[in-house]
């Protein structure tokens, strides 16, 4: 484990090498949302398979790029591509992008995922803002020796999602007249998407959205004391509406809703 952190500082000279600028945000493209990087004055890209302990992605609609530049007049580094569970990796390589751009020193984490609507209110296409997720549903990334260099071995949860993140993304989805929903994301591992069984639970125990990613980058995220804000695109409904559900349905609901996020992400990232 005390490797990690020599991982972590190793890849983190290697790109200061490359990129020697300071990023003040990380950014996490989630399925269908790449077409977000276009918004970034790209100044340096780096294929996750060039970079030094980084797993590489696997899943169709995800590029695989680190991409270094400018959204707002800020310096931002943004993951196009992430890792998920249920590729098989594990949850230390799942983690380490997030753990390094803290080394990098990114001072606020923008994450983005494509989810299934399991709140009656939602209809595809939407935007969750989410307030705080439950984590049954997958292995907790700190399990195992904890590294205090990182942070503490019982981290608190009560704020996972930070609420001065959530009102000012509030306030500027208001001004922007761009609707948008808050609510309680449920981690699964996937890959399957649920039955209908299932997606009806998630809903009783108290979950808004579900979806297979977010919470074990926003877990260590929490762990190293970085604020975190996430929002998912709903881009399919698991109670009720909708009969069958393809990936290739999530990745045109997540890329038509992608303008919406991108406004957000970019007026965020510009009062930070
Ligand atoms: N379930 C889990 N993950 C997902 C879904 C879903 O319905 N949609 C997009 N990601």
């Amino acid at each position: 484990m005390a490797d990690l952190i020599a991982q972590l500082n190793e890849t983190t000279a290697f790109i200061r090498k490359q990129y020697p600028h300071e990023p003040v945000a990380g950014i996490v493209l989630g399925s269908g949302l790449g077409d977000f990087a276009s918004q970034i004055e790209i100044e340096k890209e780096l294929d996750y398979r060039d970079i030094p302990h980084f797993p590489t992605s696997t899943v169709e609609g995800h590029k695989g790029k680190l991409i270094f530049g400018k959204l707002s007049g800020k310096r931002v580094v943004a993951m196009a591509g992430r890792f998920h569970f249920y590729e098989g990796y594990s949850v230390e390589a799942i983690t380490f992008p997030i753990r390094l751009m803290k080394f990098l020193g990114i001072k606020v984490l923008l994450l983005s995922n494509a989810a299934g609507g399991v709140n009656p209110a939602h209809k595809v296409g939407d935007l969750m803002i989410i307030n705080d997720h439950i984590s049954f549903g997958t292995l907790n990334p700190l399990i195992g020796k904890n590294i205090e260099q990182l942070g503490p071995r019982f981290p608190d949860m009560s704020e996972p999602y930070s609420k001065s993140l959530i009102a000012k993304a509030k306030a500027i989805a208001n001004k922007q007249q761009i609707p948008v929903h808050e609510g309680v994301y449920f981690v699964v591992t996937g890959p399957t998407f649920e039955t209908k069984a299932e997606y009806k639970m998630i809903h009783l125990l108290g979950a808004d959205a579900v979806g297979m990613s977010t919470v074990q980058e926003n877990i260590v995220a929490v762990h190293m004391g970085l604020p975190v804000f996430a929002i998912s695109v709903i881009t399919d409904l698991g109670i009720g509406h909708q009969e069958t559900i393809t990936h290739e349905e999530v990745l045109r609901a997540a890329k038509n809703a992608e303008p919406k996020l991108s406004i957000l992400f970019k007026e965020l990232i510009a009062e930070i």
